[in-house]
């Protein structure tokens, strides 16, 4: 049972959600995000719903790096630990590369990488002194192939995180520290809204769900939902790529 949880981008979507689903199941939770209005606000929901949690909240950008060592060191102390860390916070905004947008690329390819690898650095340093721990990383169904448009610098970045969660899975095989890489398809948040489109899309409760039982499997790769994205991230795998244009 990973009974401390911290969360980063907890302030809406998936994040929040998951913070939801864990709470339900007696978690105590750790949630940091930019938006300190809304953590404080999803941690008043849960003491409402949940008297006996704890729930610890901090305002973080994860672009600052230095930051992100001390938040999680001061949540691991507010808690006692930490049990589970999910890597979480992300953002889309991309345009296509060479088309003047560089800076939101940048943005981009900032926060959901380097800033990930920050989230990573901290979060198994704190394993690797506890002796234990479950890092998890949200990344995408959109890690598995190289893709056209306003998706190719997130892309990218997903596909570099799921690297890089394969890579630490690698160098702590044989250890008590476990990793899972989450690709969740197409679910209703903030992110996917702005989306040219969304196939299987699924509202956030239902994907959240889904995403709770995926991260408590412990499993490294998890697609989430897994009907159909497992089947479907075979394919996109495979299929030639001016196919794959056409279908997205
Ligand atoms: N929804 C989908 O269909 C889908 C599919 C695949 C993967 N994902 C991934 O799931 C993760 C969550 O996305 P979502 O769908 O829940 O979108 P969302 O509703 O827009 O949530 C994004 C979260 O990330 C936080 N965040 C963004 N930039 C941050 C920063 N610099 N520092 C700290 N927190 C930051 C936001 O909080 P603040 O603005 O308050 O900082 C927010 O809580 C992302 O990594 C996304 O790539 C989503």
């Amino acid at each position: 049972m990973r009974q401390r949880i911290l969360i980063t981008g907890a302030s809406s979507g998936l994040g929040r959600g998951m913070a939801l689903e864990f709470a339900a199941r007696g978690r105590h939770l750790a949630l940091c995000a930019r938006r300190l209005d809304l953590l404080q606000a999803l941690q008043a929901e849960i003491l409402a719903r949940h008297p006996h949690a704890r729930v610890a909240v901090r305002a973080l950008d994860v672009n600052d790096h230095a930051r992100v060592f001390t938040v999680f060191e001061e949540l691991r102390g507010e808690l006692g630990g930490l049990d589970r860390v999910i890597v979480n916070a992300g953002i889309g905004g991309c345009v296509p590369v060479g088309s003047g947008g560089f800076a939101a690329n940048r943005a981009t390819a900032e926060t959901n990488f380097v800033a990930a690898l920050a989230q990573c650095e901290a979060a198994v340093g704190i394993f690797r002194a506890a002796g234990g721990g479950h890092l998890v990383t949200i990344a995408s169904v959109a890690a598995i192939r190289g893709l056209p448009r306003a998706q190719t610098v997130y892309a990218a970045t997903k596909a570099g995180l799921a690297s890089l969660t394969e890579g630490i899975r690698a160098d702590l095989w044989g250890t008590p520290i476990r990793v899972s890489a989450i690709y969740p398809g197409y679910i209703q948040t903030d992110i996917s809204s702005s989306a040219r489109r969304r196939p299987f899309l699924v509202d956030a409760a239902t994907g959240c769900r889904a995403l709770y039982a995926a991260i408590e499997s412990e499993r490294p790769r998890v697609f989430v939902p897994r009907w159909p994205w497992a089947p479907v991230a075979m394919l996109m795998r495979h299929v030639p790529l001016g196919l794959l244009v056409r279908l997205l």
